[in-house]
């Protein structure tokens, strides 16, 4: 899919501001400093359409941008920022979850993981947390430019037992990326296009 355009359209603290218009959407969701922002910017070629920080906690509302004037991707901030109570560490924020849970342009949602890291308990129980709630995801591993192919593999293999050997019958749709050497982007696109091409033949 060719970026035609890509436009930042607003910021809102809670799902009941947030646009209006019937466009698909897809939002990315993960740990703080995953690469939630840089993800954006590659996937759009604009190198600072979403706003990324070395500092975990950069993002803190739901950003939404118009992609071809048809779609919408949404970057939200980021879970489990070391620097916030025990308390709200364990809860996920509720404009967080509401989003997910009443936002009806919503299509998909990806949910990022640190390539290096090993499973966290944080992203297993938001991933139980979206299939109790029937919320569609799939799963975008990130700073793989960090590893050398045969570790991405392993890593990736790994991380996928982790899950079928939980509560998941088969792994979730993944996807492996970089934003710093692009890898991943046509995949991604790709799929968020496809699905698009499928919703406009339905309607
Ligand atoms: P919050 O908004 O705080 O939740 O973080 P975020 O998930 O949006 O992360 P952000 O995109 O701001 O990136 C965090 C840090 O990771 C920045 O220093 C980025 O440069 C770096 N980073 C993001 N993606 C990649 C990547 O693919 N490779 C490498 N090497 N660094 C990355
Ligand atoms: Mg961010």
């Amino acid at each position: 899919m060719k970026i035609k355009s890509a436009d930042f359209l607003m910021s809102n603290s809670s799902v009941d501001k947030c646009p209006t218009a019937p466009f698909p959407e897809y939002s990315f969701i993960g740990r703080s400093n995953v690469g939630k922002s840089s993800l954006i910017n590659m996937l759009t070629g604009r190198k600072s359409l979403a706003k990324t920080s070395g500092r975990p906690g950069k993002t803190q509302l739901i950003n939404h941008f118009i992609i071809n004037k048809q779609w919408y991707l949404v970057d939200l901030p980021g879970y489990g920022y070391a620097r916030v109570s025990k308390k709200s560490k364990k809860t996920f924020q509720k404009y967080i979850t509401d989003y997910f849970l009443k936002r009806e342009q919503l299509i998909s949602a990806f949910l990022l993981i640190d390539i290096r890291h090993e499973p966290q308990t944080i992203d297993l129980d938001f991933m139980e947390w979206m299939g109790e709630n029937g919320i569609p995801f799939a799963i975008i591993f990130t700073k793989a430019d960090k590893l050398k192919p045969l570790a991405i593999q392993r890593k990736v293999e790994e991380y996928l037992a982790k899950l079928i050997e939980g509560i998941w019958e088969e792994a979730p749709k993944h996807f492996i990326t970089s934003s710093s050497s692009g890898l991943g982007r046509d995949e991604v696109l790709n799929y968020i296009d496809n699905i698009n091409k499928n919703l406009n033949n339905t309607i």
